[in-house]
């Protein structure tokens, strides 16, 4: 039986709690924990943004809402996750931004569990379905390859970066335009 989206989608959560405990227990793993973590989420987060919530909101209109909030809540995710990466040895702060992290993800990963997942599996055909989850995984695969952008600044400071860098008209770029020109 071929593994569908959702099936892709709620390993992926379960991936992310089990760092969330390594992050917890193992200290000493930190740096190279954070980095994994990083990596997992954008490129999962990405991926469900850039091809499975359109799907969704393509076959259910009236779960556009939830898909919108959901894209918010990944960026508020990558904003403490950005913290999380310049956090200092400092213990306590770490795991206070730690805490913060987790329970934002929680908070997503529950809504999509009990919203929009279901909303798939009711509006969208199963083999359909199993088609995206080889999507899901290119999109993934494929952030996972690209290196790794600025996550989680503020537009504000990435118009700073690309003016120090001069970036031609970087003054009327989106965020996601920034991102870009700074990465490339
Ligand atoms: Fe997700
Ligand atoms: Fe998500």
């Amino acid at each position: 039986m071929s593994q569908t989206v959702i099936d892709l989608i709620m390993a992926d959560h379960r991936d992310v709690e089990m760092l969330f405990e390594k992050l917890k227990s193992q200290p000493e793993n930190r740096p190279a924990l954070v980095a994994e973590l990083a990596a997992k989420f954008v490129a999962h987060a990405r991926a469900e943004e850039t091809k499975v919530y359109p799907e969704l909101a393509k076959a259910d209109p009236s779960e556009r809402g939830e898909v919108h909030h959901g894209v918010e809540e990944h960026h508020e995710a990558e904003e403490l996750l950005a913290k999380l990466m310049e956090a200092g040895p400092d213990e306590a702060e770490f795991l206070t931004v730690l805490e913060k992290m987790v329970k934002a993800v929680s908070h997503h990963v529950e809504e999509e569990e009990s919203g929009i997942l279901p909303a798939m599996a009711k509006a969208i055909p199963a083999d359909k379905l199993v088609k995206l989850g080889r999507v899901f995984s290119q999109a993934k695969a494929e952030e996972l390859a690209t290196p790794p952008r600025p996550v989680g600044r503020t537009k504000r400071e990435l118009l700073e970066q690309a003016k120090e860098k001069g970036v031609q008209g970087c003054s009327s770029m989106t965020k996601e335009e920034l991102a870009a020109a700074l990465s490339g």
